[in-house]
C-alpha cells in the first residue's frame, strides 16, 4: 500500500475549529484518503490554525518549522494550512513559510481536493480565502465514535466586539436551514451519539429563532441531550430561558460570557449590555433554574483597563459566582478596533491580573464543586478514566466532570451517581443505589 494517500490532521482553537477538522476529514475521506495519528505516516499534513490569541500564532509559526524538517526529509510530504490565521493572513503564509503547499479559508473545505488537484497539476500553491456562501451546505464530518458530536447552526459572526478577530476570520453570519441541522442530528443517532452541542459564535441570532430550534430539534429519539454555545449576553432571551427550563433534555447549563465587570470596559469592547443589565439576566435564569451551572469568559487587561476596573470585575465574579470561568490576557489582533486604541498595558501588569482573577475563580469553583459532596447527579458516561481504567468518566448536565467506578456498559447512559468528593476540576462519586 506505498502510495496510499494518508492525511494528518492538527487542530488549534475552540470547538468550531475541531468540528472544521472533523468536516475536512470528512470531505478527504470521499475523496479517497484515510486520517493517521502519526504524522510521520502522513502524505499531506493539514494544519487548522487558530489566531484568537498571539500565543496561538506562535504555536502554529513554530509548528510549521518542525513540519518543514519533516518534509526535508519527504519531499513528497504535502502541506496544507487552513482555519483563522490562513482566512486572515492567506498569502503571507505561503510568503513567511517556505513549503506550504496550499491554503484555504474557513469557508472552503469543500474546496481542498480541487486545491488538491491544481497543486498537482501545476506544482502552483494555491491559496484560497474566498467568503463563499456554500459553507452552509451540509458536507460530511468525520466523528470520532463516542457519546458526544458538535453540530454547527451557523457560521460567523456580526458583533466586532473590539478585541476580536473572529469577525474578520470567520465573515459574516449565515445560519444553516433547520431541515439540514435536523437531518445530521438524525444521522447522528444511528451512529450512537446521545450528546449534541449545537455550535455558532452567537447562537442568540440563529435566523429562524433560536428557541424555536430547540423545540424543533427537541424530539429526536435517542439523543438525551442537547447543550449550544455560545450565548452572547446582550441577545439572550426570556424565551430562551423558558426553553431550557421548558425542554428536558436541553442542559442545564449556560456558557454567558462576561468579558468584564466594568462598564466603561464593556462599552470600549462593544459588548452591548451593562453589568447590571447582565446580572438581571443571571437572576432570571436562577430564579427559574437554581440548580443550573453557569460559566463565562473574561478578558483582564483590556486597553484602558485600570485597578479600578479590575476590581469590579472581581466583584462581579464574588457576586455571580460562576461555576467555572475562562479568563484570557487581552491580547492584541490585528484588523481589530482595539488595536489601534490608547492604554495597552505592559504584559507583567496582564498577567498579574490574569493570577489574581484566576486565584479567586479556583476558590469559588472548588466551593461550589464541594457543594455537590452528598448529591446524587445525572451523569452521561462518555467513557473510561484516562487515569485510571477501572473508572468510568462523564458530566453533569452543567458539565461537571465526575469520576466514579463501573463497567464500561454504561457508556452512552444517564447514570445517577452519588457525589463523595470533590476538587477543583472534578467531582468523584458512587452510582447510585437506585440504579
Ligand atoms: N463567540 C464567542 C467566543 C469567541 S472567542 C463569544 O462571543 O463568547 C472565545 C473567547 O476568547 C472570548 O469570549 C474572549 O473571552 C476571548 N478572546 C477573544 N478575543 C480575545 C483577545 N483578543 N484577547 C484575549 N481574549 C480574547
Ligand atoms: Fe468575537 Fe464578540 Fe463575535 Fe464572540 S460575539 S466571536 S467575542 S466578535
Ligand atoms: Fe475559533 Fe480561534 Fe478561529 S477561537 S473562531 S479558531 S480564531
Amino acid at each position: 500500500m506505498e502510495n496510499m494517500r494518508k492525511v494528518h490532521i492538527k487542530t488549534w482553537g475552540c470547538q468550531m475549529n475541531e468540528h472544521d477538522s472533523e468536516r475536512i476529514a470528512g470531505v478527504l475521506l470521499e475523496n479517497g484518503y484515510q486520517l493517521t495519528e502519526d504524522i510521520k505516516d502522513a502524505n499531506l499534513v493539514i494544519l487548522n490554525t487558530c489566531s484568537v490569541r498571539d500565543k496561538a500564532e506562535h504555536k502554529f509559526f513554530s509548528e510549521v518549522g518542525r513540519i518543514m524538517d519533516l518534509k526535508k526529509k519527504n519531499p513528497d510530504l504535502l502541506i496544507g494550512v487552513g482555519g483563522c490565521i490562513a482566512q486572515q493572513k492567506g498569502k503571507e503564509i505561503t510568503k513567511r513559510t517556505k513549503g506550504v503547499d496550499l491554503v484555504f479559508g474557513t469557508r472552503s473545505i469543500h474546496e481542498i481536493p480541487g486545491l488538491l488537484d491544481a497543486l498537482s497539476e501545476k506544482s502552483k500553491h494555491p491559496v484560497n480565502v474566498a467568503e463563499h456562501k456554500i459553507n452552509t451546505v451540509s458536507y460530511p464530518a468525520l466523528r470520532k465514535k463516542g457519546v458526544k458530536a458538535w453540530v454547527s447552526i451557523m457560521y460567523g459572526c456580526n458583533n466586532f466586539c473590539t478585541y476580536c478577530v473572529v469577525p474578520y476570520t470567520r465573515g459574516r453570519e449565515e445560519s444553516r436551514p433547520k431541515e439540514e441541522i435536523l437531518k445530521e442530528v438524525q444521522g447522528l443517532v444511528n451512529q450512537g451519539f446521545k450528546e449534541i452541542t449545537l455550535l455558532g459564535q452567537n447562537v442568540n441570532s440563529y435566523e429562524m429563532d433560536f428557541p424555536a430550534l430547540l423545540s424543533y430539534l427537541h424530539p429526536v429519539e435517542g439523543i438525551e441531550r442537547i447543550r449550544f454555545m455560545t450565548s452572547h449576553p446582550k441577545d439572550l432571551s426570556d424565551r430562551l430561558i423558558d426553553a431550557i427550563a421548558e425542554l428536558p433534555k436541553v442542559c442545564n447549563h449556560l456558557h454567558l460570557p462576561l468579558q468584564s465587570g466594568s462598564d466603561k470596559i464593556l462599552n470600549l469592547m462593544n459588548r452591548g449590555y451593562t453589568y447590571s443589565e447582565y446580572k438581571r439576566k443571571i437572576d432570571k435564569i436562577r430564579d427559574k433554574m437554581p440548580e443550573i451551572g453557569i460559566t463565562t469568559d473574561i478578558i483582564v487587561g483590556f486597553p484602558g483597563e485600570t485597578e479600578d476596573d479590575l476590581n469590579i470585575t472581581m466583584d462581579a465574579l464574588r457576586d455571580v459566582e460562576y461555576d467555572n470561568i475562562y479568563a484570557f490576557k487581552y491580547s492584541k489582533r490585528q484588523d481589530t478596533a482595539a488595536e489601534k486604541f490608547d492604554g495597552h498595558l505592559p504584559k507583567d501588569i496582564k498577567e498579574e491580573r490574569l493570577a489574581q482573577v484566576m486565584l479567586l475563580q479556583t476558590e469559588i469553583t472548588t466551593k461550589k464543586n464541594k457543594g455537590h459532596i452528598g448529591l446524587t447527579v445525572g451523569v452521561l458516561v462518555e467513557g473510561v478514566s484516562e487515569a485510571d481504567k477501572c473508572r468510568l468518566t462523564g458530566r453533569t448536565e452543567a458539565n461537571r466532570i465526575v469520576n466514579f467506578t463501573g463497567h464500561s456498559e454504561l457508556i452512552g447512559r444517564i447514570v445517577n451517581v452519588k457525589i463523595i468528593n470533590a476538587n477543583l476540576s472534578n467531582l468523584e462519586g458512587v452510582i447510585s443505589k437506585d440504579e
